[in-house]
């Protein structure tokens, strides 16, 4: 089958009803395009899961802050659409931005517990940007399955509670982080990074394997483990810790003590760039 391009949100409802109709499972994978291995490995994963792969390429306006890199965010659709033909994507669906954010668009879905913290108190209109476009391309594709990485383990977290909370008929599958050979976690914003920067990056995997080293030998204190982190960082001149912490990985809240469900999540600055990575501590 060739892969079909799909913009507009009737044609996909369209298409959608057509396949439910053959008894298809619809498996979707969000992505904002600049695709990597990460998103690669998400969509095998969905083929594994669903008879149809739906990967969605939206760069969403409403989950950029005013001073964030919207209009900088990497871009290459031919690129991203050849990729997705080579993994055997069955359709790409690429919703214009008119159509998605009608001039009156007053609505938005907002969570109001595990995206208090972190990645939501340091950038306040994320995750409310996050959950009404992904509650909009549910709602477009009504896929029976939707695939999103542990990279953004806190987004995938929101994600699975507003499933679970506004009861969407879809089951959320989660995909491991995939990494370069020498750790750094995949990340569209890593060709921001210059080649110093680059091996700076570094320093996000090296801090979560010493914070895993440190729990192997025992040191369950959160306190302790998030000071040796912010040591760690502290030596990169090019780093500047955002923030470090240990949450419970099912209910994202701080915890004080390392549990068996513990994870350790970080942002980092390397020079002006602002990456992410987060590991378990019992996988
Ligand atoms: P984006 O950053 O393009 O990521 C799309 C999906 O790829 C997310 O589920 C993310 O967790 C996953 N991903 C990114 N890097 C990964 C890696 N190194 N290994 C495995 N998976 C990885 O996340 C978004 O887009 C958006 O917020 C979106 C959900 C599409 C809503 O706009």
């Amino acid at each position: 089958m060739t892969m079909q391009l799909v913009c507009s949100i009737e044609e996909m409802r369209k298409v959608s009803h057509t396949l439910k109709q053959a008894y298809q499972r619809i498996g979707l994978v969000p992505t904002m395009g600049a695709l990597h291995e990460g998103h690669l490995s998400l969509i095998r994963l969905a083929k594994q899961h669903a008879d149809i792969v739906i990967a969605s390429i939206y760069v969403n306006p409403t989950q950029f802050g005013p001073h964030e890199d919207f209009d900088q965010y990497p871009r290459d659709f031919e690129r991203d659409k050849n990729l997705c033909q080579q993994e055997g994507v069955d359709i790409v669906f690429s919703p214009d931005s008119r159509e998605v954010y009608k001039d009156l668009h007053t609505v938005y879905v907002i969570e109001t517990c595990i995206t208090e913290i972190l990645e939501g108190a340091v950038r306040p209109d994320f995750f409310q940007g996050v959950l009404t476009v992904v509650t909009k391309l549910f709602n477009m594709v009504g896929p029976d399955i939707a695939v999103f990485g542990q990279k953004d383990a806190q987004q995938l977290c929101a994600i699975k509670q507003l499933v679970e909370n506004l009861n969407f008929p879809i089951k959320i599958i989660e995909g491991p982080i995939i990494r370069e050979p020498d750790g750094l976690a995949l990340s569209s914003r890593n060709v921001y990074l210059s080649e110093q920067e680059r091996k700076d990056a570094l320093c996000l995997c090296q801090s979560l394997d010493l914070a895993k080293r440190l729990y192997v030998d025992n040191e369950r204190s959160a306190k302790g483990i998030k000071q040796a982190v912010s040591d760690f960082v502290g030596l990169v001149p090019s780093a500047k810790l955002d923030y470090v912490e240990i949450v419970d990985g099912e209910t994202f809240q701080s915890a004080h003590e390392v549990g068996s469900t513990a994870m350790i999540v970080l942002a980092v600055y390397i020079g002006s760039t602002r990456l992410i990575d987060n590991a378990f501590f019992r996988r």
